[in-house]
């Protein structure tokens, strides 16, 4: 079965709608939970693909996964193995997130290099080195990483780039092993903040998560608990973006302000208004949005994430805006598929320009995760109807995007063939 969904453009959107919560909080915490031999409950999560896939490895380590509702119920005492399955790690490149963890439970772990979306080269050298300054000894031979942890204690681990996942890998790496880890350099995302959440929650000693610099003191062992893991903010800003491009008024219960300060900002600036109501984050569209540049950056830099989506606001934008790609090499698949709905792009290395126009619909195809809600996005803006092939790339992050944005007046449907 491939899906596809069918979209008539040019519907206000309008309403309220509840964000699930965050693919990149959840995968690392769900890695996390190892860490523990008592049981662990995250709530509410949404189930999409990415995270289907975490809980199919998970369960091919041995771990007990099971659904209650929404609540994902793990019982890490049962895990044994310490080898990622080949075929599943290469499907998710969070899997690479199982390599702290599974030093932390086991002192070894075994991997192939991990897959995800296509977007650029993705290396795992920072990971490595994050592993190995905590005295993991890694072999990284013919597409697999062999990693022993038996000499492992805490140290010094000094990252090139604030990679998140590298400074998750040690954060959680960090927490099982004798001494004090500091990480130097470590990404600020908020999603950090949500693991330290987590592992402190299973009673890890760790502090610093959102700065720079981030500490832990390594325990004997953690305790199972019950989490429910932060908001989407990157699916919050795509909703926030689809309101926008239609002159419309979204009201997204759950969205926190202080996670998309960057993305606001832009929003602002281009003409919406956006409040924080009680439980909510509300905006307001005006008639036509003023085109913005955009810089994409480590947080609290506007997210790499929301650039795609950016780039199809900016095709119905009045002006020229320029986007300027600077941490993924190769994540401008959706400027050509853009083009085919009339989009005015230009793409020289990592810079877009775009210049506002109108947009009519056409067949596009998703590329990647980000640039198919893009392609969503401007399909909701355009003229006529569009059709959009390959969905199973949207659904590894977001859950039903079509019934979410057809219960805020959207036209959209899912066609299976
Ligand atoms: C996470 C997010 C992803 C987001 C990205 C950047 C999750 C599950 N995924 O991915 O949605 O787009 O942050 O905000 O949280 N790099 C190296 N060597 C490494 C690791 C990274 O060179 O060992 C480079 C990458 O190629 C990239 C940059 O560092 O150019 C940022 O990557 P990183 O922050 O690690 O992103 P991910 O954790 O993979």
């Amino acid at each position: 079965m491939v899906d596809e969904f069918r979209v008539f453009g040019g519907r206000r959107l309008e309403g309220r709608t509840q964000v699930s919560a965050s693919k990149n909080a959840v995968l690392p915490i769900m890695a996390a939970s190892l860490l523990t031999r008592d049981s662990v409950r995250l709530k509410d999560l949404p189930k999409i693909q990415d995270v289907q896939n975490m809980a199919r490895i998970l369960a091919a380590l041995g771990c007990g996964v099971h659904w209650e509702g929404r609540d994902l119920c793990l019982e890490p005492g049962k895990a044994s193995k310490w080898e990622l399955p080949d075929d599943l790690s290469k499907t998710l490149r969070s899997s690479i997130f199982l390599l702290g963890p599974l030093l932390g439970r086991f002192h070894r772990a075994t991997a192939a290099y991990p897959g995800g979306c296509e977007i650029g080269q993705r290396p795992v050298d920072l990971h490595i080195k994050g592993l190995e300054a905590l005295g993991a000894e890694i072999l990284d031979e013919r597409g697999m990483i062999y990693c022993a942890g038996e000499g492992m204690k805490g140290g010094t681990v000094i990252l090139d780039f604030p990679s998140v996942g590298a400074t998750e890998n040690a954060m959680m790496a960090a927490c099982l092993i004798d001494g004090d880890t500091v990480i130097h350099n470590a990404a600020r995302e908020p999603e950090i903040g949500d693991l330290q959440g987590f592992l402190c929650a299973m009673g890890a000693r760790v502090y610093g998560a959102g700065t720079g610099c981030v500490r832990v003191t390594g325990v004997t062992s953690l305790h199972g608990c019950d989490y429910a893991p932060m908001p989407d903010r990157i699916v919050a800003g795509t909703l926030m973006m689809a309101g926008a491009m239609t002159g419309g008024h979204v009201e997204l219960v759950g969205a926190r302000a202080q996670d998309l300060t960057s993305p606001i900002h832009k929003l602002i600036r281009a003409g919406c208004r956006v409040e924080t109501a009680k439980d909510a984050l509300v905006l307001d569209a005006p008639d036509k949005l003023a085109a913005q540049d955009i810089y994409t950056q480590p947080y609290p830099g506007f997210p790499t994430d929301l650039q795609a989506q950016w780039m199809a606001l900016s095709c119905v934008s009045a002006g020229t805006a320029m986007i300027v790609e600077n941490l993924f090499e190769s994540r401008f698949a959706h400027a050509a598929e853009l083009r085919r709905m009339g989009a005015d792009v230009r793409v020289e290395q990592r810079t877009a320009i775009v210049r506002g126009t109108s947009l009519t619909g056409a067949r596009v195809r998703a590329r990647d995760l980000r640039g198919g809600a893009a392609l969503t996005l401007a399909a909701l803006a355009a003229k006529d109807y569009s059709e959009i092939e390959n969905v199973a790339l949207i659904d590894r992050g977001y859950e039903r995007l079509e019934e979410q944005l057809s219960s805020l007046g959207a036209d959209i449907r899912r066609i299976r063939s």
